[in-house]
């Protein structure tokens, strides 16, 4: 089966689903992003020791969860069983880690879309889109684009699957200059480039822009309305959101 993408970057993502109002990379956490009128949210995905695709940001369990060590180094069903609301609450909550399976289903069954960012742990990163890509195929849900900060994923991904889009994370230009980074998305055929919102300019926006390469912007911290406004005005194509209520 080829899988082909039918995704179109909306102006607005959610955050790890909303991750300033739910536990980050949770199903609680999607929901929320699509009752408030998210059309698309970005998850983090890794594998675990028994390689099912899950959610979660960091190559450890401990700042999000109950449990303590490298993601790769426990089963799923050892994974499912940590409290992954914890750390937001500050009580103990029945809130899990999902599996991108669960994840596939909610957007699915939703018709929304979703940003799949590929954040392995480290030499995992050929298992990790081989078994992203086998969850994908059976869902038969293709309403997705793909990211990554690890090159090595994004280029691994569009040799698996180069009809799906992907878009290369860029947090650092002193590693990777401007120039560098629009030659690698034009020789990868990578759509788009994340940008953290500290590095923006207009002439980096520009500079893009002029390769055909849409630009996404995400922050350490919520963008504001206004700073959204300015960001679409100087051509950016999509924010990352952690709290969109003003927006609706
Ligand atoms: O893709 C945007 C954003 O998710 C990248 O940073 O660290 O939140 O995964 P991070
Ligand atoms: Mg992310």
């Amino acid at each position: 089966m080829r899988l082909n993408s039918n995704f179109k970057l909306p102006k607005l993502i959610g955050h790890r689903g909303v991750k300033d109002l739910k536990p980050e990379n949770t199903i609680e956490s999607i929901s929320a992003a699509f009752d408030i009128g998210l059309e698309c949210v970005e998850i983090d995905v890794k594998i675990s020791k028994d390689y099912i695709p899950l959610l979660i940001h960091d190559d450890t369990l401990d700042r999000t969860t109950n449990g303590s060590g490298l993601v790769c180094d426990f089963s799923f069903r050892e994974i499912n069983q940590l409290d992954a609301g914890y750390y937001f609450y500050k009580s103990k909550t029945d809130i899990k880690v999902p599996s991108l399976r669960s994840v596939l289903d909610l957007v699915k069954k939703n018709k929304k879309s979703l940003n799949i960012e590929l954040k392995p742990n480290e030499n995992f990163e050929a298992l990790n889109i081989k078994k992203v890509l086998e969850e994908i195929k059976k869902a038969s849900y293709e309403n997705i684009y793909f990211s990554s900060f690890n090159l090595s994923s994004c280029i691994d991904l569009k040799v698996n699957a180069p009809d799906l889009l992907c878009g290369f994370l860029n947090d650092d230009f002193n590693q990777i200059n401007i120039s560098e980074t629009i030659d690698i998305c034009k020789k990868y055929n990578f759509f788009s480039c994340g940008i953290n919102l500290n590095s923006f300019s207009r002439s980096i926006a520009d500079q893009f822009l002029a390769n055909d390469i849409k630009i996404t912007i995400y922050s350490d911290k919520n963008i504001s309305i206004n700073e959204a406004q300015s960001l679409w005005n100087n051509k950016v194509t999509s924010i990352f959101i952690d709290n969109p209520k003003e927006y609706f």
